[in-house]
């Protein structure tokens, strides 16, 4: 496994590529969720082109980009167990400059949901994954559904600004006991732990409202607000796969979704019906 650190040495690789590259972008600490990522990239692509880069732009004043894992070594090993062929492993000076083109996530869907709390999070975003894209140019990128308006906004982009890169959206990968895999689940002290699993269960106990014909969004979140119940939710919500709010889930167009904070550490997860 090659790792480069420049966007130049990386450009000047990869130019003369003509095995398809499969490309997955990460901010390290890695695990089974970003695993799954790559073992979907080389089902499907000839060449596998994995970035560590942990972005400041899509951390807000306040964030936890200072205490935010670091497992570099660890991390190396993860992706040539993989079999990743490349690893890109870049500064934040090779990425940004100092008087930037910006690139901004659309009014409406960048600020709903995780953008609201998370205002500008999302112009961060996305402009890290257009450079990242743009210095790899896979023909397939692969994100996770756990980052759901992520993955929509991002899919948006690509649609929007005519870019030549197919998203593959890869489903959630959890813990036996429920809790969606993050970087930050780290931060939790057991006691911790055992509270953030309420965050899984509401969203079972919302699947078997569906699964018996309870389709109103509001009786829905009630519930799940109810299990949640005393963490600190920043929102439950049901959107359809366009990431509008909606009254009535619409089985295979809907996602239901929560961000909740277990001590200092905010949680998200969804599911998709
Ligand atoms: P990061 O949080 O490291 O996640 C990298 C990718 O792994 C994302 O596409 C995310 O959705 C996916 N992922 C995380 N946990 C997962 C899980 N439990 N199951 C399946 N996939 C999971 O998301 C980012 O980094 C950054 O915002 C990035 C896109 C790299 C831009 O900086």
């Amino acid at each position: 496994m090659k790792i480069i650190s420049t966007p130049l040495e990386l450009k000047e690789q990869l130019k003369d590529e003509k095995r398809s590259i499969g490309f997955v972008p990460t901010m390290g600490a890695l695990h089974e969720g970003h695993i799954a990522l790559i073992k979907k990239a080389k089902e499907q692509n000839e060449f596998v082109v994995v970035s560590i880069f942990l972005n400041p732009t899509q951390f807000l004043k306040g964030e936890d980009l200072d205490k935010y894992p670091k497992k570099d070594e660890a991390d190396k090993k993860i992706c040539k167990l993989c079999g990743v062929d490349l690893l890109f492993f870049p500064q934040a000076n090779d990425i940004y400059g100092s008087d930037e083109v910006s690139l901004l996530a659309p009014k409406v869907r960048g600020y709903v949901l995780e953008g609201e709390s998370r205002p500008s999070h999302f112009n961060g975003v996305l402009t890290v994954v257009m450079k990242l894209l743009n210095i790899v140019s896979p023909k397939r990128a692969y994100f996770g559904k756990k980052d759901a308006q992520q993955l929509n906004l991002i899919s948006l982009m690509v649609k929007q600004l005519f870019m030549n890169v197919e998203i593959v959206a890869v489903d959630t990968v959890r813990e036996k006991d429920g809790l969606a895999l993050s970087s930050r689940n780290v931060y939790l002290s057991a006691s911790q732990r055992q509270e953030a699993l309420k965050i899984p269960t509401s969203l079972r106990s919302a699947t078997a409202m569906v699964m018996k014909g309870l389709l109103d969004s509001e009786l829905i979140i009630a519930n799940m607000r109810e299990i949640l119940y005393p963490l600190d939710i920043s929102y439950v919500a049901i959107v359809n796969r366009e990431f509008t709010q909606v009254d009535k889930v619409e089985i295979g167009n809907s996602i239901i979704l929560v961000e909740a904070s277990v001590g200092d550490t905010r949680l998200l997860d969804n599911i998709w019906l």
